[in-house]
Parts: structure tokens; C-alpha cells; sequence
């Protein structure tokens, strides 16, 4: 090695340090920005260390550094503007997109290396192994999230897609993945096994996730996520590159972390998720609950307005009806009206409120909440008894006490124990069902009063007759 080439090792070095650093900082929402910071400032370091080592070694042609710099240029512009311009209710399909650009990118490190048949002959299951791993994982990423960035989008429906013969297929091409391997390993220089593998798993990555309900795709993001660094990883090992075995793994440790996670927190497996249970969206038909029309109580802004000025405790219990709403904002000025009228104000966040992870968390970012009030599940549950109002805003699923019986869509996942609190206000549209397609018992409870609204709306109406009471 020659000292360039030293020293850019140790600057990879140092950035995946800076990588496992600024994910550590991300557990935090104080910290969070600075670990995003760190993390892309190293990356682009990183980047910058890989041009200069390429220089050095005088491998690329002045064509080269055309297609280098202008790529590059393009790419960081694309990403800049979508970072900015792109609204955050569409932040599942960016990431999906982006997904879909990392694993084929990873792919095509493979396709590429295996495509200069010469050495190609000459390679040994060392590079061969994890460059087919790498073009499966990738192309199946590729194309999978793809159909995942479509179905959120509302190109491609996202009620299941299910044609005849699917699941066989699905059985089928996983096995030809394990042969088309093993025969690229033993003839990396053989372009049917190469292209046979690339086209069987672009083909794997539709049939998988067309089945799937569009309202399960955030997990199935979080999963293709994993795929992206595990593919990444595997070009790291193509291109004996350790900083890419580390960034890649990272991503892949992380990204199968959230998916467990996630499916946890709705007492789903990650198998039933992906093979398919409810999950079709909004309009997903009741599954279980009582069958009998709910007698519930509605009640007006006016009368939710003297409740909550003459409380102690508010709890808020923000949900998906929220993020459809928009209505963050709202809420925000709501809590600030109550805390400086010196009511105690804090806001429940469900690990899988609203449909993708950390939703409630950004949202309330966006409004300013101060990250003192957020509290989560295991440590907000035993507070519900003392609060005097559980205000629901566009949550549903995430607060059903039938999740505490056996039977049903949602049994045994974790719920906020709203029920307990001393009464209950929900603000929502109408008696629709929420994800998971079943009647909510806490509805129909004696101490909960519906306030029928648009969240924005009900908020807007009910920070207006608050500012009269307390004004
Ligand atoms: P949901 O159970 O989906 O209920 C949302 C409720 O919001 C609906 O009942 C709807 O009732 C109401 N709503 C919709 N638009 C509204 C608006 N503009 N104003 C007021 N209300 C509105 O939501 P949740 O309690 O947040 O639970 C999340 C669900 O998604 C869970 O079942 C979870 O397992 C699932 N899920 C979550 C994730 C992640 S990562 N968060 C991923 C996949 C699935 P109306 O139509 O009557 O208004």
C-alpha cells in the first residue's frame, strides 16, 4: 500500500466510527439532528477520500471523470431537492425509493465486476459468493421497492395483488435463487447464470411484495431497508472494501432491528406480515368486534373546551388521523394554551401510531413540542388513572381495549390503557374503523364523548372556545 492509499483507509476508518456514532446520537430526539449531521459528514468524507484515492491511482479515463462528476452532481441534487421538497405524509415512498436506488446500485457493483469475464474465469467463491448474494439481495430490493414506493403512491393498487399460481412462484423462485447462485459461483464467467440470476430476482422482488397490503408496506420498507445494507454489505465483500462492509452492515443490523420492532409493537410476526393478514389500508372490512352498532356519546367543542380547562392532567393520544389532518399545528397551540393556563399537558406515543416508525415523533417535532411532554407507552400507561382528560386525536387501533382479549385482528398488542383515564374525549371523522378494520370498544365506554371532526378542524374549534374560558 502506498501512503494515499494508507491514509484513505484510515479516513474510512474514522467515518465508519463517525457512522455507529451518529446512529447512537439518532436514539434521541435532542440528538438526533446531530447524529443525521455527523453520520452524512462522513459520508461525505468518505466520498471525498474515494476520489482522491481513484486520482491517485490514475484508473479512470477523462470519460470517466465526466460520467464520475456529473453523476455525482445529479444524484446530490435529486437527493437535496427531494430532502426539502417532498411532504412528509410521502416519506415512506422517498425511503422506498431510495431503497430501490441503493440495492440496484449494489447490484450493478456485482453485475459490473462479474461482467469483465476475463477475470471473471479466474475469481474465487470468495468474490464470486457474496457477488451473487449481492445481485440477488439488490435486484430483489430494487424491484420490491419499487412496487412498495408505487403502492404507497397510489400507482400500483394497494389492496393485495393476488394472481393464480402467486404463492407457488413464491416458493419457486427463492429455490432457483439457490441454484442460479451455486451455478454463478462455479461459472462467474457465465453470462446465462449472470443474467438469469439479475432477471429471476428483479421478477422475485414484484411477486413478493404485490401481495401485500399497502398499509403493511412500512414494515415491508423497513425490511427491504435491511435487504439495501445487507446488498451493500455484499459489494463491500466484491470490492474488498471495508468501509462498505461496516456501512452496509449498520444499515442491515438497523434496518432488521426496526422491522422486529415494528412488528412487535402490532403483535404480528414478521412471516404474517409479509405472507399476508390485514392490512389493506383505511377501508380494510371489520374483522372482529362486537357486530352491534356502538351506542356512543357525542359531544361538542364547547363542552370538551370545559373539560379541559377545569382539568389537572391532559393527556393527548395523538394517531394516524392526525398526520391525515395535518393537524400538528393545531394540536401544539392547543397544549401551549392549556400549559400556560398551568394545566399539566403531556402527549402518548404508540411505537406504531400512524403508519410509519417515529411518525407522532416528527409530526410533533414539526409543531414544536417540547421533547419533556412526549412520553412513550410504558411510561405513560400508568398515568392514565390520573389524568382527568385522554384526548384522542385520529388514534383508533392504538387505543382499543379489545387488543386485551383473545379473537380478534389485534389481540395482545401492546394498547395505550386510554380507557383508564378518569374520562376520555376522541376527536374523529365518523365511526370508521382504523387500520386494522375492527369496532373500538373504548367508543362505546360511558366516560368517552366522540367529537365528530376533521382533526384540523376539531382542534382549531376547540383551541377557540379553550381561549374563551381561559381568556
Ligand atoms: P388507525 O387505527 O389507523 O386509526 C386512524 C383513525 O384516524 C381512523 O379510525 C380514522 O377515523 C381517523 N382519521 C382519519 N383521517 C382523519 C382526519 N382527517 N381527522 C380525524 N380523524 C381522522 O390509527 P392509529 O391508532 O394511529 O394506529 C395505527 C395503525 O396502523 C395500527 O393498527 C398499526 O398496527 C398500523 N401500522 C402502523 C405502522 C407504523 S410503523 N406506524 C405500520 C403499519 C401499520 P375516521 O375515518 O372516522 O375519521
Amino acid at each position: 500500500m502506498d501512503n494515499v492509499s494508507d491514509a484513505v483507509h484510515y479516513v474510512f476508518l474514522a467515518a465508519s466510527a463517525c457512522f455507529v456514532l451518529g446512529l447512537h446520537l439518532m436514539n434521541h430526539p435532542r440528538t438526533a439532528r446531530r447524529g443525521n449531521a455527523l453520520s452524512a459528514g462522513a459520508m461525505a468524507v468518505a466520498l471525498g477520500a474515494t476520489v482522491w484515492l481513484v486520482a491517485d491511482e490514475g484508473v479512470i479515463s477523462g470519460t470517466g471523470w465526466l460520467v464520475l462528476v456529473t453523476g455525482g452532481v445529479i444524484g446530490a441534487a435529486l437527493g437535496l431537492w427531494a430532502a426539502r421538497e417532498v411532504q412528509m405524509t410521502a416519506m415512506p415512498q422517498l425511503v422506498s425509493f431510495f431503497n430501490a436506488v441503493g440495492g440496484g446500485a449494489a447490484a450493478l457493483i456485482a453485475v459490473d465486476d462479474l461482467l469483465q469475464t476475463e477475470e471473471a474465469a479466474l475469481l474465487g467463491a470468495r468474490v464470486s459468493l457474496p457477488g451473487a448474494l449481492d445481485i440477488v439481495i439488490g435486484a430483489v430490493t430494487f424491484s420490491g421497492s419499487l412496487i412498495a414506493a408505487g403502492k404507497l403512491q397510489g400507482v400500483v393498487s394497494g389492496a393485495p395483488v393476488v394472481f393464480p399460481g402467486a404463492r407457488l412462484l413464491n416458493v419457486l423462485l427463492p429455490v432457483s435463487f439457490v441454484a442460479g447462485t451455486v451455478w454463478l459461483v462455479l461459472s462467474p464467467d457465465s453470462p446465462v447464470a449472470l443474467y438469469g440470476l439479475v432477471g429471476v430476482a428483479l421478477i422475485f422482488g414484484v411477486t413478493m411484495v404485490l401481495p401485500i397490503g399497502g398499509a403493511d408496506m412500512p414494515v415491508v420498507i423497513a425490511l427491504l431497508n435491511a435487504f439495501t445494507g445487507s446488498a451493500v454489505a455484499m459489494a463491500g465483500f466484491v470490492l474488498d472494501e471495508a468501509a462498505l462492509i461496516i456501512a452496509g452492515m449498520l444499515v442491515s443490523a438497523s434496518g432488521g432491528i426496526l422491522t422486529k420492532l415494528m412488528a412487535d409493537a402490532m403483535n404480528r410476526s414478521i412471516a404474517n406480515i409479509v405472507i399476508g393478514g390485514f392490512g389493506t389500508g383505511d377501508s380494510v372490512p371489520a374483522a372482529t368486534g362486537s357486530g352491534a352498532p356502538a351506542q356512543v356519546r357525542s359531544v361538542s367543542a364547547d363542552d370538551v373546551a370545559i373539560q379541559l380547562a377545569y382539568a389537572g392532567k391532559v393527556v393527548f393520544v395523538p394517531g394516524y388521523g392526525l398526520a391525515a389532518a395535518q393537524a400538528q399545528h393545531e394540536l401544539g397551540d392547543l397544549a401551549n394554551l392549556l400549559t400556560d393556563h398551568g394545566v399539566d399537558v403531556s402527549y402518548a406515543v404508540h411505537p406504531v401510531a400512524g403508519r410509519m416508525p417515529g411518525h407522532m415523533n416528527v409530526l410533533l417535532a414539526e409543531a414544536n413540542v417540547p421533547y419533556t411532554q412526549l412520553k412513550e407507552m410504558d411510561d405513560v400507561n400508568p398515568e392514565f388513572p390520573q389524568a382527568d382528560v385522554a384526548l384522542v386525536i385520529g388514534a383508533n387501533d392504538v387505543t382499543n381495549p379489545i387488543a386485551r382479549k383473545p379473537g380478534n385482528a389485534i389481540s395482545g398488542m401492546p394498547i395505550l390503557d386510554v380507557d383508564k383515564a378518569r374520562s376520555v374525549v376522541v376527536i374523529k371523522r365518523s365511526m370508521g374503523h382504523g387500520y386494522a378494520g375492527i369496532d373500538n370498544e373504548l367508543y362505546a365506554d360511558p366516560k368517552t364523548g366522540m367529537l365528530f371532526s376533521d382533526a384540523k378542524k376539531g382542534l382549531a374549534e376547540l383551541k377557540a372556545a379553550v381561549g374563551e374560558f381561559v381568556g
